[in-house]
């Protein structure tokens, strides 16, 4: 008898339990979404409450447990962990991020800035991976982190260079996770409107010039990376890892 070649076919836990940072807005709220459609149980996380009771009162039906924690905090970090009381977790979504207000003038608010900006876009999402590495089902669980389209052309200071971090520590992350059967994916989009990133009207002032750069010529819109990410969590997705994954429409081409 020969020994299969590939791993067995893992079973899959029903209800999954998805962790999602940023998950009372934007792109956060449509995968959160996604996930429970699909029947999870879905832990969502941000520094604000209401976004996330609000998540949680439209859907009803769903499990959704709220956490609120502001994820640049190893305090607030350890506070996710408590709140998930041993729970294996089968996908960690690591979405939260944003660019920060500008610079006050002079190198020290340059540095401050900087600083605020790769807190909240690298290391929230290094300190909870960390703090919920041991938590990963395994096999069979995933990790997906949304960088930028940022990270391939540059943007926003610190922004997009805190976002290439992201991929170069999700290529470590995915060696790791390896052994274990658990997954590690990068999410890149390009503009994706009906998000709080740019405005809390959903659009940037140059949404025209960004649509433009687009093959498709139209925003993304969050459900466009929620279908992304829900894929990249997927069985399907089982000997997908250690890559990068844009959606932008075609106003950055692949290799
Ligand atoms: N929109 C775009 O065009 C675009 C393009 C490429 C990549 N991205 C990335 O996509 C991700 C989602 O952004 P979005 O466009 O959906 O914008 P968004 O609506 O502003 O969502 C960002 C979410 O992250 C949460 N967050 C920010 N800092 C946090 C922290 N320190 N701790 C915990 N939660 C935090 C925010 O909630 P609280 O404020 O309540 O904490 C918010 O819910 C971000 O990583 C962003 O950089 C966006």
């Amino acid at each position: 008898m020969t020994l299969p070649d590939h791993a067995p076919i893992e079973a899959p836990r029903t209800p999954r339990t998805v962790v999602v940072s940023g998950a009372g807005t934007g792109m956060g709220r449509a995968v959160a979404e996604r996930f429970l459609a699909a029947g999870a149980t879905v832990v969502a996380l941000g520094r604000r409450a209401e976004p996330l009771d609000r998540l949680r009162d439209d859907h009803p039906a769903s499990e959704v447990q709220v956490v609120p924690a502001d994820l640049t905090d190893p305090d607030a970090v350890l506070r996710v962990v408590d709140a998930l009381d041993g729970r294996p977790v089968d996908v960690l979504v690591n979405n939260a991020g944003g660019v920060g207000s500008a610079p006050e003038p002079g190198l020290h608010g340059l540095l401050e800035s900087y600083r605020r900006t790769v807190d909240q876009n690298l290391l929230s999402a290094m300190l909870l991976t960390e703090a919920l590495w041991p938590s990963l089902a395994r096999p069979g669980g995933r990790v997906v982190t949304i960088s930028s389209i940022a990270a391939q052309r540059g943007g926003g200071g610190a922004y997009g260079a805190a976002k290439a971090g992201l991929v170069a520590w999700g290529a470590e992350l995915a060696a790791r996770g390896g052994p274990d059967g658990i997954t590690v994916n990068t999410v890149s989009p390009g503009y994706v409107q009906d998000t709080e990133f740019f405005s809390t009207e959903g659009r940037s002032r140059r949404h025209d010039a960004l649509v433009a750069q687009t093959l498709l010529g139209r925003a993304g819109t969050p459900s466009d990376v929620a279908g992304a990410v829900h894929y990249l969590a997927s069985e399907d997705a089982g000997w997908i890892t250690g890559q990068v994954l844009s959606v932008n429409g075609g106003a950055v081409l692949g290799r």
